[in-house]
């Protein structure tokens, strides 16, 4: 982990109220896919420095995208090329894709798309069967590169404006059967991820599943404890330190 100053390259709308941001680092840092990082909004009076999964990272550059929810992310959209931010990265376990998972099955909802995008971008040699989900046509984006990256590429929205009228979860579990993924892995609102887990659960689907969790963060190097779970055991887990990447069975949805 290591904590830098870095430049904003490229700031830029890519959807309603969503933005990808490229920051050059002083130096290249090695990154797993699923990794997240802590920037800071650029306004000193903001001491919590905000997270975002990290999508791509080429040579010394870094690109995440984010969705405009508060003051924080609202600063951000507001930065200009040449700007330098405090950032913190690589954080988080990310996720460790087994050998053996040929066939893999990708859900995404909404801004949890962005960190799927580095597993299939990064890990290459496998078969990817994307199913990704957005409240609306207006809010879709990297639907192309999501294409580019999968065998097959699914695309829905809660409105049918763009795509099939469905969720993410909803429309992969239609194609199930055909798949028949040997790995599954998801990131989305809690309320996605429950449903994944639900229906996995009540269909008797045990196929391995890895989940990426989003939780309200402070510190997210594992020293507050803000960004606690509960793990089915029922112990406890820091999304920041212990994931944000775990077994779908592992933690309580
Ligand atoms: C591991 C991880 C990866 C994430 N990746 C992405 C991503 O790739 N793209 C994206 O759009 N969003 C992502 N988020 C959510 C993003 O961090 C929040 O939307 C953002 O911090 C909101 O900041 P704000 O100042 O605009 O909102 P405010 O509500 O004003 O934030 C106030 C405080 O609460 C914290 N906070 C608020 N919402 C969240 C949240 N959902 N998760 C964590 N902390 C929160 C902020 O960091 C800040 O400290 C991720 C969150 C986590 C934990
Ligand atoms: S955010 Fe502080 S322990 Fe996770």
């Amino acid at each position: 982990m290591k904590e830098l100053t870095c430049t904003v390259k490229y700031n830029a709308c890519i959807a309603r109220g969503i933005y990808a941001m490229t920051v050059a680092l002083p130096e290249e840092v090695a990154v797993r896919c699923g990794q997240f990082l802590n920037i800071s909004t650029g306004n000193p009076a903001n001491l919590l420095k905000r997270p975002f999964g990290i999508m791509r990272v080429n040579g010394k550059n870094v690109t995440f995208c984010y969705q405009v929810k508060g003051e924080g992310t609202r600063l951000l959209s507001e930065a200009k090329g040449g700007e330098r931010l405090k950032v913190t990265l690589p954080l988080g376990n990310g996720f460790v894709i087994p050998e053996g998972a040929k066939r893999i099955a990708v859900v995404g909802g909404g801004v949890g798309i962005f960190p799927l995008l580095s597993v299939i971008e990064q890990i290459a040699d496998r078969e990817y069967y994307s199913y990704i989900g957005f409240r609306s046509a207006e809010y879709a984006c990297l639907t192309a590169e999501f294409g580019a990256a999968s065998k097959s590429l699914t695309v829905v929205t809660d409105d049918g404006s763009l795509g099939g009228k469905s969720n993410a979860v909803s429309a992969f579990l239609a194609e199930y059967g055909r798949v028949k993924p040997d790995l599954i892995i998801a990131c989305g609102p809690p309320v996605m991820l429950k449903a994944l887990k639900t229906q996995l659960n009540e269909r008797g689907i045990t196929t391995p599943c890895l989940v990426s969790l989003e939780e309200r963060m402070g510190c997210g190097i594992g020293a507050c404890l803000v960004c606690v779970c509960k793990k089915s055991d029922g112990t406890n887990a820091r999304v920041c330190k212990d994931g944000p990447v775990f077994d779908i069975d592992e933690v309580e949805l």
